[in-house]
């Protein structure tokens, strides 16, 4: 089927995408001891905890709806997202209105809702979870390990592809091959480099984490997707998968191949500035980024980086030449 007769067998339906879901369970292995006492969402990111740019990401495309998906030891997710009365307060004694701003800036960004996964079965089950709350209507989902440049518009852009072909989409990103095996990886319709601008096109299959080898292309699904909510009924059903644990792109693999109303799977290729902060080395690189762009403290910060290069490289140079 093509993208024309797809987008008319699959006429958008239950209303505009309202609401966002954000999986925050996970135990952050990777991070510990950092994340004994911490959930790994709280890591700052320059100066903000890693989620609140993810929250900050949704309420900017509109989503002001907003459900944690949590488990044990995440209350500090909930206080971040409240008043803080005692802080404002004293700040406001203080007069120090940049602080204060800052400090409501993070109970202010839409209406968060928490939900508890209870069992660690994995990222299916997690937005499974969310059924009661999304009900019958499409949802987006943020991954919290993936930032996305607040310059760089990929949520609204697939917002519209859903509004416009109905179904489910998500956001693609090339890869080297090699690196296909950290993602799910996508099936695409053939030619789509040579069609149009080749920024959307349809999945016709989903596989997560294959080896290189078996790879249908270089495509890498990165952690936002536009779903329609008959991928609840399919979670459901979903059995186990890679890493014994019910996984999104099992069920969204069922979802591209469906012609039923509300199947279809259509990708979005994104070309943006995306900052991974899933283990300790990615974390470290994001930082860096999102330091050297930052609106205050990014000039100083540059400077000391390229000063800290050079220093680094002459006595890299000096051990290899004494
Ligand atoms: C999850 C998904 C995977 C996706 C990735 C994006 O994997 O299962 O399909 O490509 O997020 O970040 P995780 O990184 O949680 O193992």
């Amino acid at each position: 089927m093509t993208s024309t007769e797809h987008r008319a067998a699959s006429v958008p339906t239950r209303g505009t995408v309202t609401k966002a879901v954000i999986p925050a369970a996970g135990l952050g292995t990777r991070f510990l001891p950092a994340t004994k006492a911490t959930p790994k969402e709280m890591l700052p990111v320059v100066d903000k905890p890693a989620i609140q740019y993810v929250v900050e990401e949704a309420t900017r495309a509109g989503l002001r709806d907003v459900l944690m998906v949590t488990g044990r030891n995440k209350a500090a997710l909930e206080d971040h997202f409240d008043r803080h009365w005692e802080l404002e307060k004293a700040l406001e004694a203080k007069g120090d209105q940049l602080r204060l701003a800052r400090v409501r800036k993070s109970s202010d960004l839409g209406n968060i809702h928490y939900v508890r996964q209870g069992e660690p079965l994995g990222l299916g089950h997690a937005v499974l979870c969310a059924a009661d709350h999304v009900g019958n209507h499409p949802f987006a989902v943020l991954l919290g390990d993936d930032l996305i440049d607040n310059r760089d518009h990929l949520l609204e852009a697939m917002i519209e592809v859903r509004e416009a072909m109905g179904g489910s989409v998500i956001a693609l990103m090339e890869v080297p091959p090699e690196s296909v095996q950290l993602y799910g990886c996508a099936a695409v319709e053939p030619g789509w480099q040579e069609n149009g601008d080749g920024s959307v096109l349809r999945v016709t299959g989903l596989v997560e984490k294959p080896d290189p080898a078996d790879a249908p292309s270089n495509l890498a699904v990165i952690g936002r997707y536009i779903l329609d909510p008959s991928i609840f009924e399919i979670l459901a059903k979903t059995p186990p998968g890679r890493g014994n644990e019910i996984q999104l792109t099992d069920a969204l693999q069922q979802c591209a191949s469906s012609t039923e109303p509300g199947g279809g799977v259509h990708g979005v290729i994104f070309r943006g500035r995306r900052y991974d902060t899933g283990d300790r080395l990615d974390y470290l690189k994001a930082v860096v980024r999102l330091a050297v762009d930052h609106r205050e403290l990014g000039s100083d910060f540059s400077s000391w980086l390229t000063g800290f290069v050079a220093e680094k490289d002459a006595s890299a140079l000096d051990s290899a030449t004494s």
